[in-house]
């Protein structure tokens, strides 16, 4: 846990859990080469990480001190044409649409797909939405928003629609197409901003403040370490006490306190992981459920009595709990596993299926993995 090394012919990539002390692509010719590697969708292209060249001498030397550290030893330039071929995209997708497939394997399938991107993984994506599990069909839709393919925009736009797919389904669609930005769904995102669900007219609210803020701030700097994309903008200013007393305010526009809440997990560190945990025992299930993810982000040890105690709330809603488990697998010490092992059998099944993810993701975290989307090497096990 903590630094994960990969190293590949020419480059030496570090990854860092939670927030990355930098995050740099060096510019030149390998600047091509490595866009290369990480569009080709072997690497987690989202995840934040520094990136090295070095010399082939300078890499095997790395690989003799790093003996734990994966390594490519083939051809990586080989290695990623093979991989991103169109039928491997099929490959991945099948893993993702088949129920005979455990839960991890299919969630690991879709985050694979969802960095391979392309028409066809946007296809394979929107096909899951028929699925039994509300955990997996709400993943569909994230994924398809950080995708910011407007060739998603279809499919999401039928989910919001449909009263037959779960609240927490519906909310993640209508924050996809928030996401996406296009302001041809302004409207749509209006009129469901009178949703009778709760958590979906409010999700949609914010996604339509996030558009227009987007068309009156074109251009805005994003100062996002985590590189994804959020419902809101940070807040301006650093100031912690500050951004938490808007945070925790209840008279305030849900908008803003999203805003301070991307603000405090820019800023990073203990004080502003308390406040957010602080934001657990706050505001709408909506709201708690995206102070959860935000944690999860962070992956910061302060936030793990606070995520326990939510998860422990059985009066809680499922979805805030549902991300609740999911930051403690990605925070990943050992009193993490205790707790999501007491919800493996929890009644709700969206809190079930979401503590088997998420010792998934505390596996991932504790192994020497360099990422957790490893749908290729998965397929190239099976082939
Ligand atoms: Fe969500
Ligand atoms: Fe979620």
């Amino acid at each position: 846990m903590g630094r994960k090394v990969l190293i590949c012919r020419h480059f030496l990539f570090l990854r860092h859990s939670g927030r990355p002390p930098d995050t740099r692509v060096f510019p030149g010719p390998q600047n091509t080469i490595t866009k290369k590697l990480l569009l080709g969708g072997a690497l987690y292209s989202s995840a934040p990480m520094l990136i090295f060249p070095c010399s082939e001498i300078v890499t095997s030397c790395l690989s003799a001190r790093f003996p734990s550290s994966q390594s490519f030893t083939q051809d990586w330039v080989t290695y990623i044409s093979k991989m991103a071929a169109p039928c491997v995209v099929h490959s991945v997708g099948t893993i993702l649409l088949d129920p005979g497939h455990p839960l991890p394997a299919r969630f690991r399938a879709l985050f694979t797909l969802r960095n391979l991107g392309g028409a066809e993984a946007v296809e394979l994506i929107g096909r899951g939405f028929g699925d039994e599990s509300a955990l997996l069909k709400h993943e569909l839709a994230y994924c398809l928003g950080q995708m910011r393919d407007p060739r998603a925009i279809p499919v999401l736009s039928a989910v919001l629609r449909d009263p037959g797919q779960e609240p927490m389904v519906r909310h993640e669609a209508g924050e996809a197409l928030g996401a996406i930005a296009d302001p041809e769904v302004l409207a749509l995102l209006k009129e469901y901003s009178q949703d009778p669900v709760i958590e979906v007219a409010e999700t949609c609210q914010i996604a339509v403040r996030r558009i227009e803020w987007l068309q009156q701030n074109p251009g805005a700097p994003d100062n996002n370490p985590y590189l994804s994309v959020d419902p809101a903008p940070p807040a301006e200013g650093a100031n912690i006490s500050a951004l938490r007393a808007t945070l925790l305010d209840d008279s305030c526009a849900l908008f803003e306190r999203y805003r301070a809440m991307f603000a405090l997990r820019n800023i990073g560190g203990r004080e502003a992981v308390l406040a957010l945990t602080d934001g657990l025992q706050f505001g709408s299930s909506l709201f708690r459920h995206e102070i959860g993810y935000v944690l999860g982000q962070m992956q910061h040890e302060a936030a793990i009595p606070g995520l326990a105690a939510a998860l422990e709330r059985f009066e809680e809603n499922p979805m805030v709990r549902h991300e609740c488990a999911e930051a403690l697998g990605s925070i990943a010490q050992e009193e993490c596993f205790k707790v999501l092992q007491a919800h493996m059998s929890d009644e709700e099944p969206v809190v079930r299926e979401s503590c088997e993810v998420a010792l998934d993701m505390y596996a991932y975290e504790n192994s020497n993995a360099f990422q957790y989307a490893d749908g290729l090497d998965q397929i190239q096990k099976c082939t």
